[in-house]
C-alpha cells in the first residue's frame, strides 16, 4: 500500500497502472469504523486496484466546532486499510487540495438539497460535492463508492456527475450497522453509555415506521415516529421525514407506484446521529 500527501506523487503512481486495470475510489474523512472498512471491501471485489482518500473537508462544514472536533485515528486508519490490500491512500492538506481558495462551488441540485440535511446544515452538499468532483478529477476512477448511511449525500453526488457528465460509476454500498441496528458513525463513540444505550431506538423506531407505512396513511407514520421519541430522554427527534426514493421530494401523499424511504435525524446531546430505511 502507497500513501500520498501531494496530487502529483499521486498521479504520478497512478499513471504507471496498466490501462486495462479497473481503479475503485472510497472518498472518506478517516476515523474508519467497519461501515467504511465494509465499502473497502466490496470495491476491491469489483476493482483490480483501489484507493482510499481520508480528508476531512472543511467546506462542508456548517458548524466551525465540528471541524475541529472530528476525530483523527489516521494510524489506525492506515492499518486497517493496509490489511484490506487497499493499493493507494491519498492524505491530502487542505492547501493541497484547494490551493488557498477554500471555498465550495454552487452547484445546482434540481431540489434534492432543500430538504432534510441539506435544509439542516446551510451548503454542506455544495462543500461535499465540490470535493468529490476535485477528488474524482485527481484520481479518475471507473467507480467510485458511497454509503447509503448518507442516502441524500449519494443521490447528490449522483446528479453531480452527470450534471459535469463525468464518466464515473457511481456504486451506492448498504448501511453497516452494530448488531444492535445502530448505524456505525464515526461519532458513535462520543456518545456517553446512557445514549449508547438508547441510540439503537432509532433504527428500531425505523423498522416499525416501515411496517406502519405498508398498513396505514403517511400522517400515522410520522405521529408514530414522533410520538416514540416526546418520553426519550436520551434523544431528541430533529426530523422524520418521508420522501421519494429519486427526487427526495417530501412525500404528501403516497402514490403506489412510487418508492418511498424514511430519513431521520436525532440528537443524543450535541450528538447528531442520522439513518433512513427504505419503506416500500
Ligand atoms: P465519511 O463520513 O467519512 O464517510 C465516508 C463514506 O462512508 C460515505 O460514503 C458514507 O456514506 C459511508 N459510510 C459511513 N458510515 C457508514 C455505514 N454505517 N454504512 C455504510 N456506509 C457508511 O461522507 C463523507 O465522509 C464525506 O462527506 C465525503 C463523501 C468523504 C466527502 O468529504
Amino acid at each position: 500500500m502507497e500513501v500520498f500527501k501531494t496530487i502529483k506523487s499521486l498521479q504520478q503512481s497512478l499513471s504507471l497502472k496498466d490501462d486495462h486495470l479497473t481503479l475503485g475510489l472510497v472518498p472518506t474523512m478517516g476515523a474508519l469504523h467497519e461501515g467504511h472498512l465494509s465499502i473497502v471491501r466490496r470495491a476491491k471485489e469489483e476493482n483490480n486496484l483501489v484507493v482510499v482518500s481520508i480528508f476531512v473537508n472543511p467546506t462542508q462544514f456548517d458548524k466551525k466546532e465540528d471541524l475541529i472536533n472530528y476525530p483523527s485515528t489516521i494510524d489506525a486508519d492506515l492499518e486497517a486499510l493496509e490489511s484490506l490490500g487497499c493499493d493507494y491512500v491519498f492524505t491530502p492538506t487542505v492547501e493541497e487540495v484547494y490551493q488557498g481558495d477554500t471555498r465550495s462551488e454552487a452547484f445546482s441540485f434540481d431540489g434534492l438539497d432543500s430538504v432534510m440535511e441539506g435544509k439542516h446544515r446551510q451548503g454542506h452538499f455544495d462543500g461535499v460535492a465540490t470535493i468529490v468532483k476535485k477528488l474524482f478529477q485527481i484520481t479518475k476512477p471507473d467507480k467510485a463508492y458511497f454509503g447509503e448511511k448518507d442516502y441524500q449525500q449519494l443521490l447528490i453526488i449522483k446528479k453531480m456527475v452527470d450534471l459535469e457528465s463525468i464518466p464515473i460509476v457511481i456504486v451506492p454500498v448498504q448501511i453497516y450497522r452494530e448488531i444492535d441496528g445502530l448505524a456505525m458513525s464515526s461519532r458513535n463513540t462520543r456518545l456517553t453509555e446512557n445514549q449508547r444505550n438508547a441510540a439503537p431506538e432509532i433504527y428500531q423506531t425505523l423498522l416499525k415506521s416501515k411496517k406502519i407505512f405498508n398498513n396505514n396513511d403517511l400522517d400515522s407514520v410520522k405521529s408514530f415516529v414522533k410520538n416514540e421519541f416526546i418520553q426519550n430522554k436520551d434523544l431528541q427527534l430533529e426530523y422524520f421525514e418521508v420522501a421519494d426514493t429519486e427526487s427526495l421530494r417530501i412525500a404528501t401523499e403516497i402514490l403506489p407506484h412510487k418508492k418511498y424511504r424514511g430519513f431521520i435525524a436525532v440528537f443524543a446531546g450535541s450528538i447528531r446521529l442520522i439513518d433512513n430505511i427504505a419503506l416500500n
